[in-house]
Protein backbone atom coordinates (compact mmCIF):
# COMPACT_ATOMS: atom_id res chain seq x y z
CA UNK A 1 0.00 0.00 0.00
CA UNK A 2 2.39 2.34 0.78
CA UNK A 3 4.27 2.22 -2.35
CA UNK A 4 0.86 3.45 -4.22
CA UNK A 5 0.56 7.11 -4.07
CA UNK A 6 -3.24 7.67 -3.27
CA UNK A 7 -4.80 9.52 -5.91
CA UNK A 8 -7.52 11.68 -5.30
CA UNK A 9 -9.48 12.86 -8.41
CA UNK A 10 -12.41 15.15 -9.38
CA UNK A 11 -14.86 14.42 -11.85
CA UNK A 12 -16.55 17.79 -12.90
CA UNK A 13 -18.89 15.61 -15.34
CA UNK A 14 -20.76 18.17 -17.42
CA UNK A 15 -20.62 21.03 -15.03
CA UNK A 16 -17.77 23.89 -15.06
CA UNK A 17 -18.04 25.74 -18.17
CA UNK A 18 -14.62 27.16 -19.22
CA UNK A 19 -14.34 30.36 -17.07
CA UNK A 20 -15.88 28.89 -14.37
CA UNK A 21 -13.79 25.78 -14.29
CA UNK A 22 -11.07 28.21 -14.23
CA UNK A 23 -12.68 29.99 -11.11
CA UNK A 24 -13.02 26.46 -9.45
CA UNK A 25 -9.29 25.63 -10.18
CA UNK A 26 -7.63 28.83 -9.06
CA UNK A 27 -9.44 28.91 -5.73
CA UNK A 28 -8.28 25.01 -5.27
CA UNK A 29 -4.61 25.95 -6.43
CA UNK A 30 -5.27 29.20 -3.30
CA UNK A 31 -6.39 26.96 -0.64
CA UNK A 32 -4.00 24.22 -1.47
CA UNK A 33 -1.14 26.82 -1.36
CA UNK A 34 -1.57 27.23 2.53
CA UNK A 35 1.86 26.08 3.86
CA UNK A 36 0.14 23.41 6.03
CA UNK A 37 -0.62 20.92 2.62
CA UNK A 38 2.21 18.73 1.83
CA UNK A 39 1.97 18.35 -2.24
CA UNK A 40 4.26 15.15 -2.18
CA UNK A 41 1.74 13.01 0.13
CA UNK A 42 -1.20 12.60 -2.81
CA UNK A 43 -1.50 13.13 -6.40
CA UNK A 44 -4.58 15.39 -7.17
CA UNK A 45 -6.45 15.09 -10.36
CA UNK A 46 -9.35 16.95 -12.06
CA UNK A 47 -11.24 15.98 -14.95
CA UNK A 48 -13.04 18.89 -16.62
CA UNK A 49 -15.14 18.92 -19.95
CA UNK A 50 -13.36 18.87 -22.99
CA UNK A 51 -14.13 22.56 -23.42
CA UNK A 52 -12.20 23.52 -20.11
CA UNK A 53 -8.82 21.45 -20.89
CA UNK A 54 -7.27 24.54 -22.83
CA UNK A 55 -7.98 26.78 -20.13
CA UNK A 56 -7.09 24.23 -17.61
CA UNK A 57 -3.29 23.75 -19.17
CA UNK A 58 -2.75 26.89 -19.56
CA UNK A 59 -3.15 27.75 -15.71
CA UNK A 60 -1.31 24.48 -14.76
CA UNK A 61 1.76 24.70 -16.79
CA UNK A 62 1.80 28.42 -16.52
CA UNK A 63 1.02 28.84 -12.74
CA UNK A 64 3.00 25.62 -12.08
CA UNK A 65 0.32 24.04 -10.29
CA UNK A 66 1.23 20.64 -8.60
CA UNK A 67 -2.03 18.95 -10.01
CA UNK A 68 -2.62 16.58 -13.25
CA UNK A 69 -5.97 16.20 -15.16
CA UNK A 70 -7.50 14.29 -17.90
CA UNK A 71 -10.13 13.69 -20.03
CA UNK A 72 -13.45 12.15 -19.13
CA UNK A 73 -13.89 9.77 -22.26
CA UNK A 74 -11.95 9.30 -25.44
CA UNK A 75 -12.61 7.72 -28.91
CA UNK A 76 -11.16 4.25 -29.63
CA UNK A 77 -9.65 5.71 -32.82
CA UNK A 78 -6.68 8.30 -33.08
CA UNK A 79 -7.83 10.64 -36.12
CA UNK A 80 -10.44 10.46 -39.33
CA UNK A 81 -14.46 11.03 -39.63
CA UNK A 82 -15.54 10.77 -36.23
CA UNK A 83 -17.70 13.75 -36.04
CA UNK A 84 -18.17 14.58 -31.95
CA UNK A 85 -15.67 12.34 -30.71
CA UNK A 86 -12.12 13.48 -28.79
CA UNK A 87 -9.37 11.24 -29.51
CA UNK A 88 -6.14 10.51 -26.89
CA UNK A 89 -3.90 12.14 -28.81
CA UNK A 90 -5.65 15.24 -28.71
CA UNK A 91 -5.96 15.02 -24.70
CA UNK A 92 -1.76 13.87 -24.69
CA UNK A 93 -1.54 17.18 -26.84
CA UNK A 94 -3.24 19.08 -24.36
CA UNK A 95 -1.30 17.40 -21.31
CA UNK A 96 -3.56 15.21 -19.98
CA UNK A 97 -1.86 12.97 -17.89
CA UNK A 98 -5.22 10.42 -17.53
CA UNK A 99 -8.77 9.23 -18.76
CA UNK A 100 -11.62 7.81 -17.71
CA UNK A 101 -12.74 4.94 -19.92
CA UNK A 102 -16.21 3.42 -19.07
CA UNK A 103 -17.93 5.64 -16.43
CA UNK A 104 -21.16 4.20 -15.55
CA UNK A 105 -22.69 7.31 -16.66
CA UNK A 106 -21.07 6.82 -20.42
CA UNK A 107 -22.57 2.82 -19.52
CA UNK A 108 -25.68 3.75 -19.58
CA UNK A 109 -26.68 7.14 -21.08
CA UNK A 110 -24.47 5.99 -24.22
CA UNK A 111 -24.81 2.38 -23.74
CA UNK A 112 -20.54 1.62 -24.23
CA UNK A 113 -19.98 -2.25 -24.50
CA UNK A 114 -16.99 -3.48 -22.73
CA UNK A 115 -15.47 -4.43 -25.66
CA UNK A 116 -15.73 -0.69 -26.96
CA UNK A 117 -14.41 0.34 -23.53
CA UNK A 118 -11.24 -2.27 -23.97
CA UNK A 119 -10.50 -0.38 -27.37
CA UNK A 120 -10.80 2.89 -25.70
CA UNK A 121 -8.23 1.23 -22.65
CA UNK A 122 -5.99 0.61 -25.78
CA UNK A 123 -6.07 3.76 -26.83
CA UNK A 124 -5.36 5.60 -23.92
CA UNK A 125 -2.15 3.62 -23.64
CA UNK A 126 -1.15 3.99 -27.08
CA UNK A 127 -1.54 7.94 -26.87
CA UNK A 128 0.45 7.60 -23.54
CA UNK A 129 -2.57 8.68 -21.44
CA UNK A 130 -3.31 6.64 -18.34
CA UNK A 131 -6.62 5.09 -18.29
CA UNK A 132 -8.75 5.35 -15.08
CA UNK A 133 -11.28 2.33 -15.88
CA UNK A 134 -14.53 2.60 -14.01
CA UNK A 135 -16.40 -0.31 -13.07
CA UNK A 136 -19.00 -1.26 -10.67
CA UNK A 137 -22.79 -2.58 -10.17
CA UNK A 138 -26.20 -1.09 -9.88
CA UNK A 139 -28.59 -1.99 -7.14
CA UNK A 140 -30.00 -4.65 -8.27
CA UNK A 141 -27.30 -6.71 -9.24
CA UNK A 142 -25.73 -5.45 -5.26
CA UNK A 143 -29.08 -6.39 -3.89
CA UNK A 144 -29.11 -9.90 -5.60
CA UNK A 145 -25.61 -10.45 -4.24
CA UNK A 146 -24.10 -10.71 -7.46
CA UNK A 147 -22.10 -7.42 -7.50
CA UNK A 148 -18.15 -9.15 -6.88
CA UNK A 149 -18.75 -11.05 -10.19
CA UNK A 150 -20.52 -8.16 -11.90
CA UNK A 151 -17.30 -5.86 -11.66
CA UNK A 152 -14.66 -8.41 -12.16
CA UNK A 153 -16.29 -9.58 -15.69
CA UNK A 154 -15.86 -5.47 -16.55
CA UNK A 155 -12.41 -5.06 -15.35
CA UNK A 156 -11.97 -8.43 -16.98
CA UNK A 157 -13.54 -7.51 -19.95
CA UNK A 158 -12.02 -4.18 -20.25
CA UNK A 159 -8.68 -5.24 -19.61
CA UNK A 160 -8.12 -8.08 -22.33
CA UNK A 161 -4.84 -8.45 -24.36
CA UNK A 162 -3.16 -5.64 -22.00
CA UNK A 163 0.39 -6.17 -21.10
CA UNK A 164 1.88 -6.54 -17.73
CA UNK A 165 3.56 -3.41 -18.02
CA UNK A 166 0.62 -1.83 -19.23
CA UNK A 167 -0.96 -3.28 -15.99
CA UNK A 168 1.39 -1.68 -13.29
CA UNK A 169 0.37 1.35 -14.81
CA UNK A 170 -3.73 1.10 -14.91
CA UNK A 171 -6.03 2.78 -12.49
CA UNK A 172 -9.59 1.15 -11.49
CA UNK A 173 -12.30 3.42 -10.08
CA UNK A 174 -14.65 1.05 -8.25
CA UNK A 175 -17.91 2.86 -8.99
CA UNK A 176 -21.28 1.11 -7.14
CA UNK A 177 -24.03 3.15 -9.12
CA UNK A 178 -26.29 3.54 -6.48
CA UNK A 179 -24.19 5.18 -4.33
CA UNK A 180 -23.06 7.60 -7.06
CA UNK A 181 -24.68 11.30 -6.81
CA UNK A 182 -27.39 9.84 -4.07
CA UNK A 183 -25.43 10.53 -0.93
CA UNK A 184 -25.57 6.78 0.18
CA UNK A 185 -21.71 6.18 0.27
CA UNK A 186 -20.77 2.18 0.25
CA UNK A 187 -18.96 1.19 3.69
CA UNK A 188 -15.39 1.42 3.78
CA UNK A 189 -15.98 -2.59 3.75
CA UNK A 190 -17.45 -2.58 0.94
CA UNK A 191 -14.95 -0.55 -0.84
CA UNK A 192 -12.12 -3.03 0.56
CA UNK A 193 -13.81 -6.05 -0.41
CA UNK A 194 -14.39 -4.95 -3.86
CA UNK A 195 -11.08 -3.42 -3.84
CA UNK A 196 -9.19 -6.44 -2.85
CA UNK A 197 -11.12 -9.17 -5.63
CA UNK A 198 -10.04 -6.72 -8.28
CA UNK A 199 -6.36 -6.80 -7.14
CA UNK A 200 -6.48 -10.27 -6.62
CA UNK A 201 -8.34 -10.84 -10.40
CA UNK A 202 -5.60 -9.11 -11.95
CA UNK A 203 -2.93 -10.80 -10.08
CA UNK A 204 -4.76 -14.37 -11.83
CA UNK A 205 -4.88 -12.73 -15.23
CA UNK A 206 -1.55 -11.26 -14.93
CA UNK A 207 1.14 -11.51 -12.39
CA UNK A 208 1.20 -10.30 -8.49
CA UNK A 209 3.44 -7.75 -8.83
CA UNK A 210 1.69 -5.90 -11.42
CA UNK A 211 -1.33 -6.10 -9.57
CA UNK A 212 0.30 -4.83 -6.73
CA UNK A 213 1.14 -1.58 -8.66
CA UNK A 214 -2.53 -0.94 -9.75
CA UNK A 215 -4.05 1.87 -8.15
CA UNK A 216 -7.68 1.04 -7.11
CA UNK A 217 -10.28 4.10 -6.50
CA UNK A 218 -13.39 3.96 -4.41
CA UNK A 219 -16.24 6.46 -6.40
CA UNK A 220 -19.81 7.41 -5.03
CA UNK A 221 -20.72 10.18 -2.52
CA UNK A 222 -17.28 10.86 -1.35
CA UNK A 223 -16.66 13.85 1.28
CA UNK A 224 -14.49 15.49 3.23
CA UNK A 225 -16.22 13.59 5.67
CA UNK A 226 -15.88 10.32 4.88
CA UNK A 227 -12.68 9.84 3.15
CA UNK A 228 -10.34 9.57 5.57
CA UNK A 229 -12.49 6.23 6.78
CA UNK A 230 -12.32 4.58 3.06
CA UNK A 231 -8.78 5.69 2.03
CA UNK A 232 -7.66 3.88 5.41
CA UNK A 233 -8.83 0.65 3.94
CA UNK A 234 -5.64 -1.68 2.59
CA UNK A 235 -6.54 -2.23 -1.19
CA UNK A 236 -8.34 1.07 -1.74
CA UNK A 237 -5.64 3.96 -3.39
CA UNK A 238 -7.49 6.66 -3.41
CA UNK A 239 -11.22 8.35 -4.68
CA UNK A 240 -13.07 9.20 -7.70
CA UNK A 241 -15.06 12.68 -6.40
CA UNK A 242 -17.98 13.81 -8.31
CA UNK A 243 -20.46 16.42 -6.55
CA UNK A 244 -18.07 17.00 -3.96
CA UNK A 245 -15.07 17.95 -6.48
CA UNK A 246 -17.32 20.70 -7.88
CA UNK A 247 -16.52 22.81 -4.10
CA UNK A 248 -13.03 24.01 -3.86
CA UNK A 249 -12.99 24.27 -0.05
CA UNK A 250 -15.02 20.59 0.05
CA UNK A 251 -12.39 19.33 -2.45
CA UNK A 252 -9.28 20.55 -0.83
CA UNK A 253 -10.43 19.13 2.67
CA UNK A 254 -10.61 15.93 0.35
CA UNK A 255 -7.01 16.24 -0.40
CA UNK A 256 -5.68 17.44 2.87
CA UNK A 257 -7.64 14.33 4.39
CA UNK A 258 -6.78 13.37 7.99
CA UNK A 259 -5.59 9.52 7.93
O1 LIG B 1 -16.97 9.76 -11.02
C1 LIG B 1 -17.36 10.14 -9.76
C2 LIG B 1 -18.76 9.91 -9.50
O2 LIG B 1 -19.47 9.17 -10.38
C3 LIG B 1 -19.24 9.91 -8.10
O3 LIG B 1 -20.11 10.98 -8.06
O4 LIG B 1 -21.30 12.85 -7.05
O5 LIG B 1 -21.44 10.57 -6.02
O6 LIG B 1 -19.33 11.86 -5.87
P1 LIG B 1 -20.57 11.60 -6.66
Amino acid sequence: KFDRKPLIAGNWKMNMDHVQGITLLQKLAWTLSDARHDYSRVETAVFPPFTDLRGVQTLVQGDKLKLVYGGQDLSPEDEGAYTGDISGAFLAKLGCAYVLVGHSERRSIHGETDELLNRKVKAAYRNNLTPVLCAGEGLEIRQAGTHVDHTLNQVRAGTVGLTSEQVCELVVAYEPVWAIGTGEVAGPQDAQEMCAAIRAELGELFDADSAAKVRLLYGGSVKAANVAAILRERDVDGVLVGGASLDAAEFANIVRFEK
